[in-house]
């Protein structure tokens, strides 16, 4: 969604936005703009639809060495993609950059009637009510910024410069995120702590309700209620390699073939496989609070609501008496549901930045239960509001698809759900299993994607000209299916539906045709010979089928398979979902698509 970024310092500002800017683009825009103000007043503002390519051709006409400035990548919610809504927006001598959404953006427009609108966006409303209190720059900056602010309904992280002081930017949060960056002589704002990284590791990470004045050496920070803040400075610990492609040429794939190492990084100090026992310190409950727990609501969005319906089927078969919902945020939040007193939530975000999620969060909250996040980014919303939580540490997660952050989520909550049982006196032997195939699964997950990568990508060309995929799986291999279906889905634009095998002849067998493949993952186990009739089923009525399976001897007529060979057996779906994400990748690359930056989609949904 939305990036901020803003330099204020001793050297050139154009350069540090452009290329914090270009950090910024996996999140997902459309538009994108800078304004930099000269010592004397002179603002240059520039804006462009479209790539960062665009705003840079039309920046190296017009090279500025001014000191101070902000910029924008803008994701439309207003008004369309366009130079005129992108951001920074003008208003008498204030620009100003938002993420977020001002809900009585309308109301508060009305009263405007001194300012030409120039764009149809939510935005410029508040730049315009800046300026209204500003009066020509008669009151201070950071005065104005706050009383337009008391009047706002709505999310925001802004930034805030003039062209009469050159010298200070005002920032501002509530629901959009922003980072405060601390250099030598140079004060840098982001609203991802990435855009920062390689230029300084010491940050301060604003609050809700908080505004702050930067200079160049100095940073001020205080709430709306004019209280002020001490605030945290804290440290960035991501690296720049970690934030570039490393060699690959798509985010996408470093990101899957990342994923031995990140799930280690998930595991960490928490697997002892010689007492066959997990331990998360990150939780924050004792022994007793943990074998009170009766009810888990594991709440999330896309992949992570994906990840929560996987580790729900996991932590059903080892967790005795307890219950588990796994929610879709969105719905969540308005729905009226009882939450029993002996719940946990589990919060699942890879960005910590999720309105819905968050919105959920506070709700929940709100009923006095205890939440827990299962959060990928370091110092994010979520991870800040929740009362305790398991970072997954998978790193950053560039590529709009997510996929490592998938397995170590999943991977966390079954953890989670370990400590559970270990608290509520459930027999190792029966934990010893789980425990035993987590710890293998880092080097397994390395064998598999060394394994199966050719046959994938020749099975994925193969299918490049389908528009239409039905992904298949029951028990555990369901919520796996569901996630690979997302996969392709959101990058190849393949119109990929899941469903539970059992559910086919309710409805969905009626799709399979020529225009329709049909993906089946078939793991061992139980339910194996029941979901191979069901593929009978579909073979009997012309289907297209490819198979994923870890059965060695699996020899029906299908047209592709993919065979998995590894001893893991419970967590085997884990391993299907890299041949998913592997066939999504490819799929998309021979439909020639835009990989990690997928149409109409942003990285991290800031907005409801
Ligand atoms: O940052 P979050 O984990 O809260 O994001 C949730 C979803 O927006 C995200 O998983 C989305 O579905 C991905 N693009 C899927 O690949």
């Amino acid at each position: 969604m939305c990036g901020i970024v803003g330099y204020v310092g001793k050297g050139e500002a154009q350069g540090f936005l452009l290329s914090g800017l270009k950090r910024l683009e996996y999140r997902g825009y459309d538009s994108a703009g800078i304004v930099t103000i000269a010592e004397d007043g002179t603002a240059t503002l520039i804006r462009a639809k479209g790539k960062i390519a665009n705003l840079e051709e039309k920046l190296a006409k017009s090279r500025r060495s001014d000191k101070i400035g902000i910029g924008h990548t803008r994701w439309a919610t207003h008004g369309e993609p366009s130079e005129e809504n992108a951001h920074p927006h003008k208003a008498g001598d204030i620009y100003l950059v938002h993420n977020g959404i001002i809900e009585n953006y309308k109301e508060l427009k009305k009263t405007l009637t001194e300012h030409k609108f120039e764009s149809e966006t939510d935005s410029e409303v508040l730049a315009a009510l800046v300026n209204s209190f500003y009066k020509d720059g008669k009151y201070p900056l950071v005065n104005a910024v706050v009383q337009a602010l008391k009047l706002v309904q709505g999310t925001y992280g802004i930034a805030v410069v003039s062209s009469k002081n050159p010298e200070e930017i005002v920032v501002a949060r509530s629901g959009s995120p922003l980072v405060i960056g601390i250099g030598n002589d140079e004060t840098l704002i982001a609203s991802d702590a990435s855009a920062l990284v390689g230029h300084t590791k010491r940050a301060i990470y604003l609050n809700d309700g908080e505004v702050a004045r930067l200079t160049k050496n100095s940073i001020e920070v205080k709430t709306l209620n004019s209280e002020p803040v001490s605030a945290k400075v804290e440290e960035i610990e991501t690296n720049l390699a970690a934030i570039q492609k490393g060699g690959y040429e798509h985010f996408l794939l470093k990101e899957i073939v990342e994923q031995p190492n990140s799930l280690k990084e998930t595991l960490r100090g928490r697997v002892n496989v010689e007492n066959g026992t997990v331990h998360l310190g990150g939780p924050g409950l004792t022994e007793a609070e943990l074998r009170k727990i009766k009810h888990l609501i594991i709440v999330g969005c896309g992949t992570a609501y994906h990840a929560g319906l996987l580790a729900g089927y996991y932590i059903e078969q080892f967790t005795p008496e307890i219950t588990i919902e796994t929610v879709i945020a969105s719905e969540y939040r308005y729905r009226s549901a009882y939450i029993p007193k002996d719940a946990v939530a589990l919060i699942v975000s890879q960005s910590g930045e999720t309105a819905d999620t968050l919105a959920c969060l506070r709700e929940i909250k709100k009923q006095g239960i205890k939440t827990i996040g299962i959060v990928n980014a370091i110092g994010s919303t979520i991870a800040r509001e929740v009362d305790g939580g398991t970072y997954v540490h998978v790193g950053p997660e560039i590529s709009v698809a997510s996929t490592k952050a998938f397995t170590s989520q999943a991977i966390a909550m079954v953890m989670f759900g370990l400590t559970i049982a270990q608290a509520k006196g459930v027999k190792p032997g029966v934990l010893r299993p789980y425990v035993e195939e987590i710890a293998k699964l880092p080097e397994e997950i390395g064998k598999v994607l060394s394994g199966v990568q050719p046959e994938v990508e020749e099975i994925a060309k193969k299918y490049a000209d389908y528009d239409h995929a039905i992904y298949l799986g029951r028990d555990t291999a369901y919520p796996t299916a569901m996630e690979g279906a997302l996969k392709l889905k959101e990058i190849s634009y393949v119109d990929a539906n899941a469903y539970a095998f059992g559910e086919l002849k309710h409805g969905p067998l009626a799709l399979v045709d020529d225009r329709f493949f049909e993906l089946a993952l078939l793991p061992k186990g139980a339910l194996y010979d029941k979901a191979i009739s069901n593929v009978q089923e579909v073979l009997a009525r012309g289907g297209h089928v490819i198979a994923v399976t870890n059965v060695a001897d699996f020899d029906m007529p299908v047209e592709g398979v993919v065979k998995i060979t590894t001893d893991i057996e419970m967590f085997a779906p884990v391993l299907m979902n890299l041949v998913s994400q592997l066939f999504a990748y490819y799929m998309t690359i021979a439909k020639g698509y835009n990989v990690d930056q997928p149409r109409n989609l942003a990285k991290s949904v800031t907005v409801e």
